[in-house]
């Protein structure tokens, strides 16, 4: 040992005289003598430690320490132990004792470095109970453990049925649109050519936030709000959140889902509506059902439509979901009226288009046989789980 090292004083050659030799009496001055020899043990593991010291550096500190013949441990048990006073011999055998096994942990340390240990209760991502017991026994955390497997979530089903909408349009060159659900009374009813006095407007079916403002009640309005950005050619699809004053029940809800579909160039024809919704049905429900077109009125559409699908239930043989009729009803559409192409400065002599908007909730419920509307809207994991 290089005595350069040595911070505290190296009073192991007292090891080789008794106690009386070295004047202890008593017990403070052998606890004095004691901790003296402990914090020198301290420091040379330390150095020992900080050196990374090779395997003979080790053993030259066991034989200094621990060694049979002349270790210091050795000489403590035959100089001070066997002499002691016997009011002292209890405490010299307890202090070296300990002396003994710090010195031995001291090399088993450096010799092979603790692993990460953790509290047991501050283990997170235990796999299960038995790996649980086996952490407790041994308090370390065993990393080759695999992790905690968490349930992986689903996308809602309302969510993937608006996906799955939106790309069969978008693989038609459609992009896709969205506006704020909080809107003017001026982009929800008076662009589109809803008149003050129109049934629509009613305090029954909109939520009205101040005079000005509502609650869409529709996601048509965002046709506006894109033909003001931009000019010709528009292909949009625009799904979103639309609200009505509705008393709830199995069939309706004060907020529910529509995509709202726009298509304006030069050249748009009334046969290009039909083509455009009954691929997106065939898309949607299954190659075999047909689409129905019946006349219908909407401020913003003129002609305007009804579309309706073939009963995906019965395939138009008339069931209960169809009430023998054959046919279900999806949503409205229509060829964009020339008031509306008016409000958005597009050139109604040059370009014409077509519109339609349905809700997205009835073909789901549909689709995957959902009884309640309600059920969407409560987020009962049993429900949702179902849709992955
Ligand atoms: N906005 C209408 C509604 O909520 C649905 C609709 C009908 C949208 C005809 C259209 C359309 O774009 O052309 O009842």
């Amino acid at each position: 040992m290089n005595p350069s090292d040595q911070s505290i004083p190296d009073i192991t050659e007292d090891v080789h005289r008794t106690l009386e030799q070295l004047g202890v009496r008593d017990a403070a001055a052998l606890g004095h003598l004691f901790s003296q020899i402990e914090s020198r043990l301290n420091e040379e593991i330390a150095q020992l430690r900080e050196k990374a010291s090779d395997a003979e550096a080790i053993e030259a500190f066991r034989v200094r320490w621990l060694g049979r013949k002349q270790g210091i441990v050795r000489g403590i048990t035959d100089n001070w132990l066997k002499s002691a006073p016997p009011e002292l011999k209890r405490e010299v055998g307890q202090r070296l004792n300990a002396l003994r096994q710090n010195a031995e942990r001291g090399i088993e340390q450096i010799e092979k470095p603790p692993t990460l240990k953790f509290a047991t209760s501050e283990v997170i991502g235990v796999r299960d109970s038995v790996s649980s017991v086996q952490l407790a026994e041994s308090n370390q955390l065993d990393v080759t453990l695999p992790g905690n497997r968490r349930p992986i979530g689903v996308r809602h089903i309302l969510r993937q049925a608006i996906d799955e909408i939106t790309k069969i349009f978008v693989l038609l060159g459609y992009s896709v649109e969205e506006g704020p659900e909080i809107e003017s009374v001026y982009y929800n009813f008076e662009a589109l050519n809803i008149p003050e006095d129109h049934p629509s407007r009613d305090d029954q079916d909109t939520f009205y936030i101040d005079r000005q403002t509502v609650l869409r009640t529709h996601t048509s309005p965002v046709q506006i709000r894109t033909m003001e950005k931009r000019q010709p050619p528009t292909r949009i699809i625009v799904p979103g959140k639309v609200y009505r004053n509705e008393t709830p029940d199995a069939s309706h809800s004060w907020m529910f889902h529509q995509v709202e579909g726009l298509a304006v160039d030069t050249n748009i024809t009334f046969a290009d509506l039909k083509g455009t919704l009954d691929h997106f049905m065939k898309a949607y429900f299954g190659s075999k059902v047909r689409t129905r077109f019946r006349p219908s009125f909407f401020p913003f559409t003129e002609p305007s439509a009804e579309v309706d699908v073939s009963c995906i239930f019965c395939g138009g043989a008339g069931c209960r979901v169809c009430k023998g009729t054959g046919w279900l009803e999806l949503g409205g559409c229509g060829m964009v009226d020339p008031a509306v192409f008016a409000c958005v400065n597009y050139d109604a002599s040059q370009y014409c288009g077509f519109a339609f908007g349905f809700g997205v909730e009835r073909p789901a419920m549909l689709k995957y046989g959902i009884q309640d509307i309600q059920q969407f809207f409560q987020g009962d994991i049993r429900f949702l789980r179902q849709f992955r």
